[in-house]
């Protein structure tokens, strides 16, 4: 995303000096842009990528790292926009002013806990496949899956794409037509519990994500968000 603020903005964002004290350190010629000497208050510089220095020291937007858990509501997309004005996961953060983005995805019909940060290693680090982090799904299904149906949701399923990892699955309720599982994989596939219960004939008619490793939701209604604590963090990190 392109995104230009005044050099002098920049120098206060950074933690240079104030912005009164930046104009100076500009007007007195101390602040390069991309090797150029600039002496205009007007110039724009975008900080993701112009190098700004002063007195030959190069400076960086000093970011305060935000960690917020969500439980996504149905009907929101978890995307940062949408080219076609739909609701996303990002519009319901009111106040938020860093610029945070969602940690993995859930579908649009998906509700529950989902993590959003403006901390890009720890995004790569919960999505990447090898620190195989789990997921745990409460899924509504059509019909009552038996023992066969299970085990193979268990043992892994073969999509499109290829098998499934062995996934923990337990019944948590029997209704007329339809059964309550818990599922816990630690994969991130595209849509991946609905296509694993497609596969075995009982299409999901609800989905809720409501652990990722140890974090849980706390009681967070549907489109409800807070700051994790500092315990939760320090859990991801370590992770
Ligand atoms: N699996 C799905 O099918 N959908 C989600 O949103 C997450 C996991």
């Amino acid at each position: 995303m392109k995104l230009k603020i005044r050099l002098q903005k920049f120098l206060a964002m950074a933690g240079i000096a104030s912005r009164r004290a930046s104009e100076t350190l500009i007007q007195d010629g101390r602040v390069q842009v991309n090797g150029k000497v600039v002496k205009e208050l007007g110039t724009k510089v975008d900080p993701n990528v112009d190098e700004v220095r002063v007195d030959g020291e190069i400076c960086r937007l000093k970011i305060k790292p935000v960690y917020i858990l969500m439980n996504k509501p149905k009907g929101v997309l978890t995307t940062v926009t949408d080219p076609f004005g739909r609701p996303t996961v990002i519009d319901l953060l009111v106040g938020i002013k860093e610029r945070v983005f969602p940690v993995g995805r859930l579908d649009k019909d998906t509700e529950g806990l989902l993590i959003i940060t403006n901390d890009g290693e720890l995004s790569y680090k919960l999505t990447h496949p090898k620190h195989q982090i789990d997921k745990t799904y409460i899924a509504k299904v059509l019909g009552i899956p038996d023992e066969k149906d299970l085990r193979r949701l268990r043992n892994g399923i073969l999509l499109e794409e290829g098998k499934t990892a062995p996934a923990k699955v337990r019944v948590l309720k029997k209704g007329k037509n339809f059964a309550v599982l818990e599922i816990i994989i630690h994969e991130g596939r595209k849509r991946q519990v609905r296509r694993m219960c497609e596969a075995i004939g009982h299409p999901v008619l609800d989905l809720k994500r409501i652990r990722v490793g140890e974090l849980a939701l706390r009681g967070l209604p549907p489109g409800g968000w807070r700051y994790m604590t500092e315990e939760e963090i320090r859990y991801l990190k370590n992770l």
